[in-house]
């Protein structure tokens, strides 16, 4: 058994070099068509931060695990063939801001239909629209070479910042398939770590809508719980408080279930639009408003939370130093696709903030490209004035000291652990009063930063 998997990027790069750590006899060859991302699996600067990655990725890279660019080779001398190219929404012509752009999947499944011999397996780890496989399927059956194909859909639900984690002991592996065979010779490499009961398998299409649901009920959650939020700072509720009383309700449960500055990442907002489209495809309207809901909660909350640093600070805060605490979009991670913190940032330098950000793992260019990809008009164009915005509004700080010396508040938008323990006596007298901060994350310990002087407001509390 040979595999490849073609895209080396957060999914394909973790989940082939788990496959290859537990499996030390199977070759794994991850393809991309980015050089520089290729470049970095095969040096110690991966592309990708993940806790613990690094470790697993040394151990296996030259014994069974490669990475290269050469995408029709991997192919040719693969059994196992996984398709894991980014499907992001749609940003031009039917279905635009809602549906997939599945072009890049559609490319693999030619390529793979052009070179592939003999029979192989193709397994989609990407995040599909619910019947992709059907059309992947009818692509492969066009390859003129006599070559036959399976195809099982293996979606992936690991999280980034504990993606190491997720791989090594995940809630389930789902896979959807109608060749019983093929769906064994996939189970059977997940059996090498993964207990058999956790290893589910169903139809293809039940596989595929089970992935787009599973990130709609988390996206939900976090929806819900942020619709509360709002509730709670108008009626003296805590929004952590209400979270406990409901959490402990085993119906319910404790998990994603913290008030945030909104969700963010590649996933949750991409995968729901997804569905909106295809309920909307299949005439079911109610169900698509439903849960377009969800994310027009997230926008909200958003807004809501840049809305309340412009009041606070006496309705204006132009001119006026912020200090903004992480840009990732959850800890742990260097991803900041659809980060809350853009869309915050974006608002406060329209209102003429002077931001100073500050994120342990995001660089630089990565933060200034996020803004000007946020601040493009209709016509994919930045305009002049948004231009000097970002050039005169925008400075990077070195640590989070830096960011908040002669603040007039602090945004706290990523929950990164450093940010719990900093000496907040020392950032205290370096800001002027009244000293702000805003907790994106409600992770600051508001009664003693009150008793230093500081005015905290949180999400959910008043
Ligand atoms: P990504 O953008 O990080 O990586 C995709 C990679 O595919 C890129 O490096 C790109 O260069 C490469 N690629 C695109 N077309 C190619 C082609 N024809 N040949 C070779 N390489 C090609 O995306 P990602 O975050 O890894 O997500 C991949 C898929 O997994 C998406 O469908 C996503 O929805 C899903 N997913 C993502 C996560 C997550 O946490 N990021 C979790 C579960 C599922
Ligand atoms: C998500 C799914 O969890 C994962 O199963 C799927 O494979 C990919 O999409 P990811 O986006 O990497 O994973 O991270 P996740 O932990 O789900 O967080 C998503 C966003 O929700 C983050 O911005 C996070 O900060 C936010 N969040 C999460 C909250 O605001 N509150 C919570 O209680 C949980």
């Amino acid at each position: 058994m040979k595999i490849c998997c073609i895209g080396a990027g957060y999914v394909g790069g973790p989940t082939m070099a788990m496959i290859a750590k537990q499996c030390p006899d199977i070759p794994v060859h991850v393809v991309d068509l980015n050089e520089a991302r290729i470049k970095a699996w095969n040096s110690d600067e991966l592309p990708v931060y993940e806790p613990g990655l690094l470790e697993v990725v040394t151990e296996a890279r030259g014994r069974n695990l490669t990475f290269s660019t050469r995408v029709e080779a991997a192919i040719t001398e693969s059994d196992m063939i996984f398709i894991s190219v980014n499907t992001p929404t749609k940003t031009y012509g039917m279905g635009v801001g809602r549906a997939a752009n599945l072009e890049f999947v559609e490319k693999c499944a030619r390529q793979i239909a052009c070179v592939s011999k003999g029979h192989k397996i193709i397994v989609e780890k990407s995040t599909l629209p619910v019947r992709t496989a059907e059309a992947v399927k009818r692509i492969l059956s066009s390859s003129g070479n006599g070559a036959t194909f399976d195809v099982l859909s293996n979606p992936e639900f690991l999280a980034e910042g504990t993606a190491v984690e997720d791989l090594l002991t995940p809630d389930r592996v789902l896979i959807g398939g109608d060749s019983a065979s093929a769906i064994e010779s996939l189970a059977a490499i997940y059996a090498r770590w993964i207990p058999r009961e956790r290893i589910l398998t169903s139809n293809l299409w039940s596989s595929e809508l089970s992935k787009l649901t599973a990130n709609a009920f988390l996206a939900q959650r976090v929806s819900s719980i942020n619709a509360i939020s709002a509730l709670c700072e108008a009626t003296e509720a805590d929004v952590d408080e209400v979270a406990r009383a409901i959490g402990t309700d085993s119906r319910i449960g404790p998990k994603f279930l913290k008030a945030s500055v909104g969700f963010g990442g590649s996933c949750f907002q991409k995968d729901i639009l997804n569905l909106v489209y295809l309920c909307e495809h299949f005439g079911l309207q109610e169900v698509a408003t439903y849960w377009e809901q969800v994310v027009i909660m997230n926008d909200y909350q958003k807004r809501r939370f840049g809305e309340k640093i412009v009041k606070t600070l006496f309705n204006t805060v132009s001119n006026k130093k912020i200090a903004i605490w992480g840009w990732a979009f959850k800890k742990d991670t260097n991803d900041t696709r659809e980060s809350s913190a853009i869309y915050v940032c974006r608002d406060l330098i329209r209102e003429r903030a002077k931001l100073h950000i500050y994120d342990p793992r995001v660089s630089q260019a990565q933060i200034l490209l996020d803004l000007q990809n946020a601040m493009l008009d209709s016509n994919g164009q930045l305009s002049a004035v948004d231009k000097m915005l970002i050039e005169q509004n925008v400075t990077m700080a070195a640590d989070s000291y830096q960011a908040a010396e002669n603040a007039h508040a602090i945004a706290l938008l990523t929950e990164w652990d450093e940010f719990k323990t900093l000496d907040f006596k020392r950032i205290y007298g370096t800001m002027p009063q009244p000293a702000f901060v805003f907790d994106g994350r409600n992770i600051l310990d508001r009664q003693a930063l009150g008793k230093l002087g500081f005015e905290v407001h949180a999400i959910g509390k008043c």
